[in-house]
Protein backbone atom coordinates (compact mmCIF):
# COMPACT_ATOMS: atom_id res chain seq x y z
CA UNK A 1 0.00 0.00 0.00
CA UNK A 2 0.88 3.63 -0.97
CA UNK A 3 2.16 5.38 1.99
CA UNK A 4 0.21 8.75 3.24
CA UNK A 5 2.36 11.79 1.87
CA UNK A 6 3.82 13.85 5.06
CA UNK A 7 3.97 17.55 5.56
CA UNK A 8 7.83 17.60 5.44
CA UNK A 9 7.01 15.82 2.16
CA UNK A 10 4.57 18.74 1.00
CA UNK A 11 6.98 21.77 2.17
CA UNK A 12 9.90 20.01 0.23
CA UNK A 13 7.39 20.15 -3.60
CA UNK A 14 8.16 24.09 -3.21
CA UNK A 15 9.30 24.63 -7.18
CA UNK A 16 9.07 20.92 -8.06
CA UNK A 17 6.25 18.80 -10.30
CA UNK A 18 3.20 21.28 -9.33
CA UNK A 19 1.05 20.15 -6.09
CA UNK A 20 -1.94 18.59 -6.87
CA UNK A 21 -5.19 19.19 -4.57
CA UNK A 22 -8.88 18.62 -4.46
CA UNK A 23 -11.33 18.59 -2.07
CA UNK A 24 -13.54 15.90 -1.10
CA UNK A 25 -16.14 15.46 1.76
CA UNK A 26 -17.18 11.74 1.39
CA UNK A 27 -14.94 8.37 1.97
CA UNK A 28 -16.00 7.14 -1.70
CA UNK A 29 -15.28 10.13 -3.27
CA UNK A 30 -12.03 10.64 -1.32
CA UNK A 31 -10.93 7.06 -2.36
CA UNK A 32 -11.61 8.13 -5.95
CA UNK A 33 -9.57 11.14 -5.83
CA UNK A 34 -7.02 9.76 -3.55
CA UNK A 35 -4.89 8.06 -6.46
CA UNK A 36 -4.19 11.39 -7.95
CA UNK A 37 -3.52 13.68 -5.54
CA UNK A 38 -1.07 14.59 -3.06
CA UNK A 39 -3.04 16.64 -0.84
CA UNK A 40 -7.03 16.55 -0.20
CA UNK A 41 -8.79 18.99 1.30
CA UNK A 42 -12.19 18.55 3.52
CA UNK A 43 -13.20 22.12 2.95
CA UNK A 44 -15.56 24.23 4.12
CA UNK A 45 -16.96 24.65 1.06
CA UNK A 46 -19.05 21.66 1.59
CA UNK A 47 -21.39 24.25 3.02
CA UNK A 48 -22.43 25.00 -0.70
CA UNK A 49 -21.64 22.12 -2.02
CA UNK A 50 -23.17 19.18 0.40
CA UNK A 51 -25.48 21.13 2.65
CA UNK A 52 -26.71 23.94 0.27
CA UNK A 53 -26.08 26.96 2.69
CA UNK A 54 -25.36 30.42 1.17
CA UNK A 55 -21.77 30.70 2.62
CA UNK A 56 -18.81 29.25 4.77
CA UNK A 57 -20.10 31.17 8.10
CA UNK A 58 -22.79 28.36 9.51
CA UNK A 59 -20.05 25.66 9.00
CA UNK A 60 -19.62 23.90 12.48
CA UNK A 61 -16.66 21.78 14.28
CA UNK A 62 -19.11 18.76 14.22
CA UNK A 63 -19.69 19.33 10.42
CA UNK A 64 -15.74 19.37 9.32
CA UNK A 65 -15.01 16.39 12.02
CA UNK A 66 -17.92 14.08 10.68
CA UNK A 67 -16.61 14.59 7.03
CA UNK A 68 -12.88 15.18 7.21
CA UNK A 69 -12.99 11.33 9.54
CA UNK A 70 -14.60 9.72 6.42
CA UNK A 71 -12.04 11.37 3.52
CA UNK A 72 -9.69 9.99 6.16
CA UNK A 73 -11.07 6.49 6.06
CA UNK A 74 -11.48 6.98 2.18
CA UNK A 75 -7.87 8.09 1.43
CA UNK A 76 -5.18 5.92 2.31
CA UNK A 77 -2.19 8.11 0.10
CA UNK A 78 -3.17 11.92 0.07
CA UNK A 79 -2.54 14.16 2.77
CA UNK A 80 -5.49 15.01 4.28
CA UNK A 81 -6.29 18.74 4.88
CA UNK A 82 -9.01 20.12 7.16
CA UNK A 83 -10.43 23.86 6.70
CA UNK A 84 -11.13 25.04 10.32
CA UNK A 85 -14.84 26.42 10.42
CA UNK A 86 -15.65 29.74 10.88
CA UNK A 87 -15.58 31.17 14.47
CA UNK A 88 -13.28 28.04 15.67
CA UNK A 89 -10.05 29.59 15.50
CA UNK A 90 -10.13 33.51 15.41
CA UNK A 91 -10.70 34.60 19.29
CA UNK A 92 -7.50 33.88 20.09
CA UNK A 93 -4.63 31.45 19.71
CA UNK A 94 -5.46 29.09 22.33
CA UNK A 95 -9.32 28.76 20.77
CA UNK A 96 -7.43 27.85 18.10
CA UNK A 97 -5.58 25.12 19.19
CA UNK A 98 -8.47 23.30 20.87
CA UNK A 99 -10.28 23.77 17.86
CA UNK A 100 -7.59 21.93 15.53
CA UNK A 101 -6.33 19.35 18.39
CA UNK A 102 -9.99 18.92 18.11
CA UNK A 103 -10.13 18.11 14.82
CA UNK A 104 -6.96 16.19 13.90
CA UNK A 105 -8.27 13.76 16.86
CA UNK A 106 -11.52 13.39 16.17
CA UNK A 107 -10.40 12.88 12.14
CA UNK A 108 -6.84 11.38 12.07
CA UNK A 109 -5.77 14.00 9.15
CA UNK A 110 -2.78 15.24 9.34
CA UNK A 111 -2.67 19.26 9.27
CA UNK A 112 -5.37 22.02 9.48
CA UNK A 113 -6.12 24.96 7.01
CA UNK A 114 -7.45 28.55 8.15
CA UNK A 115 -8.20 31.49 6.53
CA UNK A 116 -6.20 35.24 7.29
CA UNK A 117 -2.98 36.81 6.90
CA UNK A 118 -1.00 39.03 9.27
CA UNK A 119 -4.08 38.70 11.78
CA UNK A 120 -3.49 35.03 12.34
CA UNK A 121 0.25 34.57 12.03
CA UNK A 122 0.20 34.66 15.89
CA UNK A 123 -1.72 31.66 16.22
CA UNK A 124 -0.33 30.27 13.28
CA UNK A 125 3.14 30.15 14.63
CA UNK A 126 1.17 28.97 18.27
CA UNK A 127 -0.13 25.72 16.57
CA UNK A 128 2.88 25.20 14.45
CA UNK A 129 5.29 24.93 17.26
CA UNK A 130 2.87 22.85 19.54
CA UNK A 131 2.61 20.03 16.28
CA UNK A 132 -0.12 21.19 14.43
CA UNK A 133 0.83 22.03 10.58
CA UNK A 134 -1.07 24.76 9.22
CA UNK A 135 -2.01 25.88 5.95
CA UNK A 136 -2.84 29.32 5.03
CA UNK A 137 -5.34 30.71 2.86
CA UNK A 138 -4.99 34.13 1.04
CA UNK A 139 -6.36 36.42 -0.99
CA UNK A 140 -10.18 35.67 -1.55
CA UNK A 141 -11.06 34.53 1.90
CA UNK A 142 -14.42 33.27 1.53
CA UNK A 143 -15.27 33.48 5.54
CA UNK A 144 -14.33 36.36 5.26
CA UNK A 145 -17.34 37.76 2.94
CA UNK A 146 -19.44 39.73 4.88
CA UNK A 147 -16.49 42.10 5.64
CA UNK A 148 -15.42 41.92 1.58
CA UNK A 149 -19.14 41.87 0.19
CA UNK A 150 -18.46 39.46 -2.26
CA UNK A 151 -16.54 36.15 -3.89
CA UNK A 152 -15.04 38.48 -7.22
CA UNK A 153 -11.29 38.37 -8.04
CA UNK A 154 -8.68 40.38 -4.92
CA UNK A 155 -6.20 42.61 -5.68
CA UNK A 156 -7.06 44.94 -8.17
CA UNK A 157 -5.88 48.38 -6.40
CA UNK A 158 -2.09 48.38 -5.40
CA UNK A 159 -2.58 48.98 -1.53
CA UNK A 160 -4.95 45.83 -2.14
CA UNK A 161 -2.46 43.80 -3.69
CA UNK A 162 0.41 44.80 -1.20
CA UNK A 163 -1.74 43.53 1.57
CA UNK A 164 -2.43 39.96 -0.01
CA UNK A 165 1.70 39.56 -0.49
CA UNK A 166 2.37 41.11 3.12
CA UNK A 167 -0.58 38.52 4.70
CA UNK A 168 1.18 35.99 2.62
CA UNK A 169 5.12 36.62 3.60
CA UNK A 170 3.67 37.24 7.16
CA UNK A 171 2.00 33.43 7.40
CA UNK A 172 4.95 31.80 5.92
CA UNK A 173 7.36 33.14 8.26
CA UNK A 174 4.81 32.14 10.82
CA UNK A 175 5.10 28.51 9.75
CA UNK A 176 2.99 27.72 7.48
CA UNK A 177 3.62 24.78 5.52
CA UNK A 178 1.86 25.54 2.59
CA UNK A 179 -0.55 28.59 1.68
CA UNK A 180 -3.61 28.58 -0.58
CA UNK A 181 -3.64 31.89 -2.71
CA UNK A 182 -7.94 31.89 -3.65
CA UNK A 183 -8.64 34.85 -6.07
CA UNK A 184 -6.35 37.22 -7.01
CA UNK A 185 -5.22 38.60 -9.86
CA UNK A 186 -2.03 36.63 -11.14
CA UNK A 187 0.99 38.76 -10.77
CA UNK A 188 -0.15 38.77 -6.82
CA UNK A 189 0.40 34.95 -7.02
CA UNK A 190 2.98 35.16 -8.60
CA UNK A 191 4.82 37.53 -6.58
CA UNK A 192 4.13 35.27 -3.65
CA UNK A 193 5.50 32.20 -5.05
CA UNK A 194 8.57 33.73 -5.52
CA UNK A 195 8.95 35.27 -2.04
CA UNK A 196 8.02 32.66 0.65
CA UNK A 197 9.79 29.29 1.20
CA UNK A 198 7.17 27.01 1.81
CA UNK A 199 4.52 25.77 -1.43
CA UNK A 200 1.76 28.38 -2.91
CA UNK A 201 -1.33 26.28 -4.24
CA UNK A 202 -3.18 28.70 -6.34
CA UNK A 203 -7.15 28.65 -7.40
CA UNK A 204 -7.87 31.33 -9.44
CA UNK A 205 -4.50 32.32 -8.93
CA UNK A 206 -1.36 31.55 -11.11
CA UNK A 207 -0.63 28.32 -13.34
CA UNK A 208 3.15 29.01 -11.53
CA UNK A 209 1.90 28.29 -7.82
CA UNK A 210 3.34 25.29 -6.70
CA UNK A 211 0.40 23.59 -6.69
CA UNK A 212 -3.71 23.70 -7.46
CA UNK A 213 -6.63 23.25 -5.86
CA UNK A 214 -9.88 23.25 -6.98
CA UNK A 215 -13.31 22.19 -5.33
CA UNK A 216 -13.85 18.40 -6.80
CA UNK A 217 -17.41 18.49 -7.59
CA UNK A 218 -16.76 21.71 -9.45
CA UNK A 219 -13.67 19.71 -11.34
CA UNK A 220 -15.94 16.85 -11.75
CA UNK A 221 -19.03 19.12 -13.47
CA UNK A 222 -20.96 18.09 -10.67
CA UNK A 223 -21.69 21.41 -9.24
CA UNK A 224 -24.11 24.30 -10.49
CA UNK A 225 -22.30 27.99 -10.33
CA UNK A 226 -18.77 27.59 -11.57
CA UNK A 227 -16.61 30.95 -11.36
CA UNK A 228 -13.80 31.77 -13.98
CA UNK A 229 -11.25 30.06 -12.38
CA UNK A 230 -13.04 26.66 -12.41
CA UNK A 231 -12.65 23.87 -15.41
CA UNK A 232 -14.96 21.10 -15.37
CA UNK A 233 -13.19 17.73 -16.20
CA UNK A 234 -16.27 16.06 -15.93
CA UNK A 235 -19.66 15.99 -16.94
CA UNK A 236 -21.32 14.45 -13.81
CA UNK A 237 -24.32 16.47 -13.86
CA UNK A 238 -25.32 15.54 -16.69
CA UNK A 239 -24.16 11.89 -15.91
CA UNK A 240 -26.46 12.34 -12.90
CA UNK A 241 -29.93 13.37 -14.74
CA UNK A 242 -29.41 10.76 -17.41
CA UNK A 243 -29.22 7.94 -15.27
CA UNK A 244 -32.17 9.38 -13.09
CA UNK A 245 -34.02 10.08 -16.68
CA UNK A 246 -33.41 6.25 -17.01
CA UNK A 247 -34.47 4.83 -13.96
CA UNK A 248 -37.46 7.13 -13.33
CA UNK A 249 -38.66 5.75 -16.67
CA UNK A 250 -38.23 2.18 -16.52
CA UNK A 251 -39.71 2.79 -12.42
CA UNK A 252 -42.67 3.76 -14.48
CA UNK A 253 -43.03 1.31 -17.12
CA UNK A 254 -42.07 -1.44 -15.01
CA UNK A 255 -39.28 -2.09 -16.50
CA UNK A 256 -37.11 -2.58 -13.44
CA UNK A 257 -36.42 -4.66 -11.71
CA UNK A 258 -36.22 -7.52 -13.85
CA UNK A 259 -35.11 -11.13 -13.11
CA UNK A 260 -31.40 -10.26 -12.79
CA UNK A 261 -32.15 -7.69 -9.83
CA UNK A 262 -35.18 -10.72 -8.54
CA UNK A 263 -34.63 -13.17 -6.03
CA UNK A 264 -36.81 -16.01 -6.63
CA UNK A 265 -37.58 -19.19 -4.32
CA UNK A 266 -35.47 -22.08 -5.25
CA UNK A 267 -36.97 -24.81 -7.13
O1 LIG B 1 -13.23 25.24 1.20
C1 LIG B 1 -12.57 25.06 0.16
O2 LIG B 1 -12.94 24.29 -0.74
C2 LIG B 1 -11.31 25.79 0.02
C3 LIG B 1 -10.57 25.68 -1.27
C4 LIG B 1 -11.35 26.28 -2.37
C5 LIG B 1 -9.21 26.22 -1.18
O3 LIG B 1 -10.92 26.46 0.94
NA1 LIG C 1 -12.36 26.75 2.64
Amino acid sequence: PLRRITVPAIRAGKGGTPLVMLTAYTARVAALLDPHCDMLLVGDSLAQVIYGLPSTVPVTLEMMCAHGAAVVRGAAHALVVIDMPFGSYEASKEVAFDSAARILKETGASAVKLEGGVAMAETIAFLSARGIPVMAHVGLTPQAVNALGGYGARGRSEAEAAKIIGDAQAVADAGAFAIVIEGVLEPIAVAITEAVACPTIGIGASARCDGQVLVGEDMLGLFDRTPKFVKAYGTMAAGVTDAATRYAADVRARAFPTAAETYQPKI
